[in-house]
């Protein structure tokens, strides 16, 4: 209870004053509930003045009855005044908060790009799918078999360890990590038969060290193309479309004898790098040749009968000489700034 006094125009004022202030003051309906308590309330200061009427002198009442009366009339007023204000104002806030823009564009992920090796692969793959050609697929962890065996590779000939092979614990169940895409002609020979036509892009592995011009794991599109009659005319007038495609009109290739157990002949192909880093040069691409009568054989088909040429290149190499990318570990390190500069397109 507040200190009873007495009822005069001045305290009456000053408690309107106080409780009109706080209404203004109170931020909320929570702060204004606190505010009303106070001063409107059965202990606030008018609550006691209005007690105090009940003593004074009855010819008084009339008048002092009427001072107290308004004030409270007032009090009153302000505190459903300022209620209204800030009802509306707490139900703008809400609104605001609350508002859903259907037409804002979704904070979508960091958006990514294709690596251009898939790029590019498809790329090439089109192209030859432009001649009526297929595209076949091989499996990664490969038989050793059609890794070496099927392909011409004797047991005991040195030729195995041309590719630096990873060979698969245990040792007996003859897996590898396929060292190129060649295992993919055997077994396209076997699931296709011939005539065939057919390209198989995808990955390969090799115990070789990682630098500017090598990983040990890398990507080949390998070709083979048997029928009646195909020549090596056919095979190098393939692979010259084929870099025309890639590298423009005025590309230049070269075919130059070589060895490999599953063609004979059989050649590397280089590629004309005019802005190659040492200077305009040859590069190797890839090895072709004609494919040996033994892997027809292997697979099942009569060489006097069928004949035709395979092929096989570097991935890596093939966008190094497109984009002129220096260094192949550029395209390994997963950096998406790399990849983005080829955008959609290689
Ligand atoms: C082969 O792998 C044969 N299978 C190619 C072939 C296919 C010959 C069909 C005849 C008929 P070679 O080991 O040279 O050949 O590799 C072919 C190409 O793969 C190379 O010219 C090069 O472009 C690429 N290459 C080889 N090793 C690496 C490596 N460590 N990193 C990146 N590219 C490589
Ligand atoms: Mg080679």
């Amino acid at each position: 209870m507040s200190e009873p006094r007495e009822i005069t125009e001045p305290a009456v004022d000053s408690a309107v004053d106080a409780a009109l202030a706080a209404f203004a003051a109170a931020a909320d309906t929570a702060a204004l509930k606190v505010a009303k308590a106070a001063h409107a309330g059965e202990s606030s200061p008018l609550a006691a003045l209005n007690a105090q009427l009940r003593d004074v002198p009855a010819e008084q009442k009339a008048e002092l009855g009427k001072l107290v009366g308004q004030a409270r009339g007032r009090v009153a007023q302000a505190i459903s005044a300022r209620e209204g204000e800030l009802a509306v104002a707490e139900e703008q806030a809400r609104l605001a908060a609350e508002t859903l823009d259907v037409t804002a564009v979704p904070a979508l992920r960091a958006r990514g790009a294709r690596h251009p090796l898939t790029a590019l692969m498809e790329q090439m793959s089109d192209i030859f799918i432009g001649m009526g050609w297929e595209v076949a697929e091989g499996p990664e962890l490969e038989n050793e078999w059609f890794n070496f065996d099927a392909l011409n590779f004797d047991p005991d000939h040195p030729a195995r360890a041309m590719q630096d092979t990873f060979f698969i614990d245990p040792v007996e169940r003859h897996l590898v990590l396929r060292t190129h895409t060649s295992p993919v002609q055997v077994r396209s020979l076997l699931d296709r038969g011939v005539p065939l036509y057919v390209v198989a892009p995808g990955r390969v592995f090799r115990t070789d060290e990682l630098d500017a011009t090598h990983t040990p794991v890398f990507h080949q599109l390998e070709g083979i193309a048997i029928d009646k009659g195909l020549t090596m005319g056919h095979l190098r007038g393939t692979l010259e479309h084929l870099a025309r495609a890639l590298f423009g009109e005025g590309a230049r290739i070269r075919l130059r004898p070589s060895y490999f157990p599953f063609t004979e002949p059989s050649a590397e192909l280089d590629v004309w790098h005019p802005t190659f880093k040492d200077g305009a040069r040859w590069i190797e691409w890839g090895g072709c040749g004609m494919v040996n009568p033994n892997v027809l054989r292997a697979a099942g088909i009569d060489p006097d009968e069928y004949q035709g040429f395979a092929f096989g290149m570097g991935i890596e190499r093939t966008l190094m000489f497109r984009n002129d990318v220096k260094d192949m570990r550029d395209m390994v390190e997963g950096d998406i700034r790399f990849s983005q500069q080829f955008g959609m397109v290689v």
